[in-house]
């Protein structure tokens, strides 16, 4: 071992001396001095850098994309009737995410209202206007009508769509989940298209 290392710092040793020996290589260093400029290239050299990035974040875009045409598998009779894309949802997906939601809300005319409003006649419904249910500011003070589209947005995010209300609900972070439940929503609390 020790030999190996000895052997080792004479080898470095000779390197040092065979370095600062060529006294002939001072050339050398000077052109060096002068390189400075391709040296400070690197900065132009870090540019490609972003493209790489720009790929990968237009990659995540391209997906959501894609999801919802992935998403129709074979069509669920239940929802033949439904506008597009809603008629390309899946039943059984629909009626298990609704759970998600029953602890809080009925879906019965008629049912009443729980810790949320009952949701029969949702659609084409003002929002917080549910006779009997104590709505929220947010919910009172909003100014619209529950659309298919309106719900997808609600359900993607509750608590930013509508600052300030009451819903302790996270969201339904799938896409083909909310495809599919409110497909089964329009379903079970009477949608009718909007007469135009
Ligand atoms: C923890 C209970 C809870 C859960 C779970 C919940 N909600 Fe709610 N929801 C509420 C409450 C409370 C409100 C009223 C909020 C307010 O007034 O600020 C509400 C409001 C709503 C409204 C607005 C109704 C109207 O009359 O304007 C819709 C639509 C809705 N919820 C749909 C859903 C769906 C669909 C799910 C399941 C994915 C769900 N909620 C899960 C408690 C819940």
């Amino acid at each position: 071992m020790s030999r190996l290392l000895k052997s080792a710092a004479a080898l470095s040793a000779i390197a040092l001396v065979a370095a600062c020996g060529g006294s002939g290589s001072d050339a050398a260093p000077s052109s060096a001095a002068e390189a400075p400029a391709p040296a400070s290239k690197p900065a132009p050299a870090t540019t490609p850098a972003p493209e790489p990035a720009a790929d990968t974040a237009a990659a995540p875009a391209a997906t959501p994309a894609a999801a919802p045409a992935a998403a129709p598998g074979a069509p669920s009779p239940e929802f033949a009737n439904l506008p597009a894309p809603y008629n390309t949802a899946d039943y059984a997906r629909g009626r298990r995410t609704f759970k998600l939601c029953s602890s809080c809300h009925l879906d019965k005319e008629g049912a009443g209202n729980l810790v949320g409003p009952n949701l029969y006649g949702l659609f084409n419904r003002k929002v917080g206007t549910e006779p009997g249910f104590a709505y929220s500011d947010a919910l009172k003070n909003a100014d619209f009508t529950w659309t298919p589209d309106h719900v997808d947005e609600w359900l993607t995010n509750p608590r930013e769509y509508l600052r300030g209300n009451r819903m302790s609900f996270a969201g339904v972070r799938k896409p083909e989940d909310r495809l599919a439940l409110i497909a089964y929503l329009m379903t079970e609390t009477g949608y009718e298209p909007p007469a135009e």
